[in-house]
């Protein structure tokens, strides 16, 4: 990784504590977030999972302070890329223990990522633990992301399953897939981060639409005998997965393109 702008706790200048808590033990949180010509189309979103996280990980923190931080970086990086918020726990406590001090924030800035045209999925070996008091968070341990990367070649994105064998998302986005029973979406209850993109669809786009869609257990077979899948988080928007390794029918789009221009036609910066 290269060095990024990066401001700390509101100082464009500020420097990472070595004892923040993030740093030694993850304890803290990230949205990744697509800006687009100064603003954050999704913040309110992004806002409601980063509370629902420092909730579970008990790291205080204050909407105002977050959002002045934001409009002060903003006003200083280009009007388009990706901003990745870092909110850690502080740097106080007695090694594990924490004492409910003061969070340390953390703004970093970057372009925005090529488009990919294409998704060619492979299923990782990798399984992600089940754990329900982590699933759905976005938190700082992402070591199954980054041994599940290992085992990938650059022309392919993972598909990852957890312990028990259920398909769980993509790589670094949430999955969607159009059955013979319709649209379906696993169900995060014990593995996962819910994507703010994921919650958009679900909440914003299906119904709008018409679409009936199942958060639901959903099985390797289902996948491999998808008519249409696609991946989707709060950066890229929605790509369609194109092929899966193991599949032998070709996959359709159709439903997807309706998906995409809807989204598009809300949210003009995830036309691409
Ligand atoms: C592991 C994982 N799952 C899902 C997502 C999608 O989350 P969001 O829609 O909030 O970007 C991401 C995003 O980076 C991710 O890393």
């Amino acid at each position: 990784m290269t060095d990024l702008p990066v401001f700390v706790n509101g100082a464009a200048d500020g420097t990472v504590n070595s004892a923040d808590r993030g740093l030694h033990y993850g304890h803290g949180l990230f949205e990744t977030m697509r800006l687009c010509g100064g603003t954050l189309p999704l913040w309110d979103w992004h806002w409601s999972r980063l509370c629902r996280g420092t909730a579970a990980l008990g790291i205080p923190l204050d909407r105002e302070t977050v959002w002045n931080d934001v409009r002060r970086a903003c006003s200083q990086w280009p009007a388009d890329g990706v901003i990745k918020l870092m909110v850690t726990a502080g740097s106080g406590g007695m090694a594990y223990r924490h004492d409910g001090g003061p969070c340390n924030r953390y703004l970093f800035y970057r372009p925005l990522p090529v488009p990919r045209d294409f998704i060619h999925l492979r299923v990782c070996d990798y399984r992600l633990p089940v754990n329900p008091r982590l699933a759905g968070l976005k938190h700082l341990n992402r070591l199954d992301q980054v041994l599940a990367a290992n085992e990938l070649p650059p022309d392919r994105d993972g598909l990852l399953l957890d312990t028990e064998g259920r398909v769980i998302e993509g790589l670094a986005g949430n999955l969607f897939l159009r059955t013979a029973d319709g649209w379906l979406t696993p169900d995060l209850g014990g593995a996962g981060v819910r994507g703010v993109m994921r919650d958009y669809l679900l909440a914003e786009i299906f119904p709008a639409l018409g679409l009936a869609v199942r958060e639901t257990g959903v099985a390797l077979s289902q996948v491999h005998a998808a008519r249409e899948l696609f991946l989707c988080n709060a950066v890229r928007g929605i790509q369609a997965v194109t092929a899966i390794d193991g599949s032998d029918h070709p996959l359709a789009a159709d439903e997807i393109r309706r998906i995409k221009t809807e989204l598009a036609r809300r949210l003009p910066c995830f036309a691409a």
